[in-house]
């Protein structure tokens, strides 16, 4: 019998991979195929390469508008034939020209419990509204900011004396586990879009 093929994942980056680190490190149904980032120096292409992945640097600032910056990013995963898209940590927003080309495909991890904090400095955010419990999510890529339909979140409590920093580690940690978990789940299948929400087929998980 012929081995089913498995599905090609890309992973764009922007810094320093941890993330990526934890989907490489991950026992993932799914092959990287490719690690795309928009800078030169980030740390994560190191960690691509060392693990055998092909990496591309796309630098967003040599295209004349987002668009076209992003018609490059289409064009170097539809040649790998990717069918799955995690951002992890990728600094730039993607406009309908990438997220129609990859439509229910694309997965973003952001280090809040959305809808609070979207945005940048999320762990500062959380710190300065005085939040007991933040966390990590983990959602459906969409053109709105930190908005798509939610797939896991972890929540992870906020001490009295917790810095950006410190709080950001632990919920680093929560996002090490809970973005592969995501991978699965959503490879897996089972599961719809409603509105806002994702609707698991045979239950809620
Ligand atoms: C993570 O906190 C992620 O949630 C956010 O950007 C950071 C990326 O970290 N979107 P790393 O590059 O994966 O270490």
């Amino acid at each position: 019998m012929e081995n089913e093929p498995v599905p090609l994942i890309a992973v764009l980056i922007s810094g320093r991979g941890s993330n990526l680190r934890a989907l490489v490190e991950a026992k993932l149904p799914a092959r990287i195929a490719i690690v795309v980032s928009n800078r030169a120096g980030a740390a994560g292409l190191e960690i691509a390469r060392d693990a055998g992945i092909e990496t591309r640097v796309i630098p967003h600032g040599a295209f004349a508008s987002r668009e076209d910056f992003e018609r490059a990013l289409v064009e170097a995963l539809r040649e790998k034939g990717v069918t799955l898209v995690c951002l992890a940590g990728f600094m730039r927003r993607l406009s309908p020209v990438f997220c129609d080309a990859f439509p229910r495909a694309i997965l973003n991890i952001h280090p809040s419990l959305l809808p609070a904090f979207p945005g940048l400095h999320a762990q500062q955010q959380a710190i300065d509204y005085g939040v007991r419990i933040s966390g990590v999510t983990v959602h459906l890529g969409t053109p709105e900011l930190d908005a798509g339909p939610i797939v896991l979140q972890a929540a992870v409590p906020v001490a009295p004396d917790d810095t950006a920093e410190t709080l950001g580690a632990r919920i680093l940690i929560e996002e090490h586990r809970l973005f592969p978990e995501a991978v699965r789940r959503i490879l897996a299948g089972g599961w719809r879009v409603e509105g806002r929400r994702i609707v698991w087929l045979g239950g809620s998980r």
